[in-house]
């Protein structure tokens, strides 16, 4: 059998496999159809302080080859994702516990919340900035250097990755910002902005 192992920021996975944040809730549903222990590691739904509701339905939808999502980081907020889901998903594989955020306190309060008993953080900062208006934290350098660098300081112990968005003018600039706000990785890419538009109407 091929030797697969990939080292992530100093922690040993067994493959590089590694569904998508928000594929995958946090593997329960999965494992009944395969073993989820043959994945290099699980990422996360986005965890939020609270829990959230997401938006309503229809909030996924299907468009000549491509999905559009709006789910709205539905999800049952940090607490019940350690006390309920943490420890099974443990003995299956590593964790990457994904953080999503309305306030730079949101992010820096949540990582306090999971770091040492996670794999690894990872930042989604595609979120809307409720201080700056809505524009997502991960659109200017200067807002990604703050929010990682918040992020970092609240998770000494654990590997924080930054998941960059591709809705920007640099993606490079972003991945630098991150790095000098203390991120141990990055990861690549958050959804793409997208509109399906009907040819016939030509109405979105
Ligand atoms: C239904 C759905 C929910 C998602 N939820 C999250 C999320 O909670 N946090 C996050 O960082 N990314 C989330 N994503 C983004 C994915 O993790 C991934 O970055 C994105 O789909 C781009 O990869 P792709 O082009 O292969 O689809 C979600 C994507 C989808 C389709």
């Amino acid at each position: 059998m091929a030797d697969l192992r990939v080292n992530l920021c100093g922690v040993q996975l067994k493959n590089p496999v590694i569904p998508a944040s928000g594929t995958f809730g946090f593997g329960r549903e999965f494992d009944e159809l395969y073993d989820i222990s043959m994945l290099g590691a699980v990422a996360t739904k986005g965890l939020t302080l609270l829990p959230r509701k997401g938006n309503p339905t229809p909030r996924i939808a299907e468009s000549g080859g491509v999905i559009l999502n709006a789910v709205g980081l539905q999800n049952p907020g940090v607490e019940s994702f350690l006390e309920n889901d943490l420890s099974w998903l443990k003995t299956k594989t590593k964790v990457i516990a994904n953080v999503a955020g309305e306030t730079l306190s949101d992010y820096g309060e949540i990582c306090a919340r999971l770091d040492g008993l996670v794999d690894f953080l990872e930042l989604n900062i595609s979120c809307p900035n409720v201080r700056c208006g809505g524009m997502a934290f991960g659109v200017k350098p200067e807002s990604v250097r703050e929010v990682t660098s918040i992020a970092k300081k609240n998770c000494p112990h654990t590997p924080l990755l930054v998941k960059l968005s591709p809705n920007v003018e640099s993606i490079p600039a972003n991945a630098r910002a991150a790095e000098e706000g203390g991120a141990d990785g990055i990861s690549l890419v958050n959804t793409f902005t997208g509109l399906a538009v009907d040819i016939q109407t030509r109405a979105p």
